[in-house]
């Protein structure tokens, strides 16, 4: 029977570590960090998860504003929004969340957004660090799954890792964390053939696909480490990739869904703020 990783409680007590470095933030620049949070249309999950962040920094002692447009916001437009916060001294921190309408090019505002004040680490510049083991402000769901993994004492180094997602949000900088920290790394999606038989060989197995039990006991190795990314919203009720019930009794560590990879996400985030904050202060 898995002992299950408490996400929730993990974020908490990053939480109140970030609270107090802020309160010392503040005692020696005289201000807090602040994040700018842009949110384009009305998606629900992306109203949910701005708000989530949002408390999160009030709760951390980081000054949190909220930018909304209607999706009928233009490219051109959203840029000049961008290259206004990325003059603003006041702005630590910008974070568009995603995804955006169909009309914006992603990567174009990604790339916009002044890599100092990367938030989400989605900036070249900080992928392509990534890529040379500089995880300064690295994508905050990959990083929370990696602080998981080390508070819980998992092996990396030699292991199996087997991820199903391959965006540049979870999959990809997860993928190349795990593979500095010397992990053998299979990354599996939609076009994978076969999925159990990659699943099977899993130390730990890695799901972000937002589809209910997907993963099934029969697709488990035995005493693996299981973490759920996936969310998805089926009668109201919240769930993950991951057949929790079932998985439960043949791994060695699991994620719920809510309550595991979630609170993480938003704990890194306010971890990168300070972050970007201390980047642009000290010399
Ligand atoms: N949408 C889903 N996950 C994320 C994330 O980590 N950052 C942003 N900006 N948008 C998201």
């Amino acid at each position: 029977m898995a002992a299950i990783i408490d996400g929730k409680k993990m974020a908490s007590d990053i939480k109140e570590e970030i609270k107090t470095e802020v309160e010392n933030l503040v005692k020696e620049y005289r201000k807090s960090p602040s994040l700018a949070t842009i949110l384009v249309g009305n998606n629900p999950a992306s109203e949910i998860y701005v708000s989530l962040k949002y408390k999160a920094c009030k709760e951390s002692g980081i000054n949190s504003l909220i930018y909304r447009f209607s999706d009928t916001l233009t490219e051109e437009e959203l840029l000049k929004k961008i290259s206004e916060l990325n003059a603003n001294k006041e702005i630590n921190g910008i974070l568009v969340q995603l995804p955006l309408p169909k009309h914006i090019n992603t990567e174009m505002i990604m790339e916009a957004i002044n890599y100092k004040k990367d938030v989400d680490g989605f900036n070249p510049v900080n992928s392509g660090r990534l890529m040379n083991n500089c995880e300064t402000l690295a994508p905050c769901t990959p990083k929370g799954i990696i602080l998981m993994l080390e508070k819980y004492n998992v092996e990396i180094e030699g292991s199996n890792v087997v991820i199903i997602n391959h965006s540049s949000v979870v999959g990809k900088p997860l993928a190349l964390m795990l593979l500095s920290r010397n992990a053998t790394v299979t990354v599996c999606h939609i076009w994978t053939k076969n999925l159990k038989e990659h699943t099977l060989k899993a130390d730990i197995l890695i799901s972000a696909v937002g589809k209910r039990d997907l993963i099934t006991e029969d697709m488990v190795k035995e005493n693996a480490v299981v973490i759920d990314v996936g969310i998805s919203r089926v009668n109201g009720k919240i769930s993950g990739d991951v057949d929790f019930k079932n998985v439960k009794k043949k791994a060695s560590l699991i994620t719920p869904v809510p309550g595991g990879v979630g609170p993480m996400t938003v704990a890194v985030l306010l971890k990168n703020t300070v972050e970007a904050f201390k980047m642009q202060y000290k010399r």
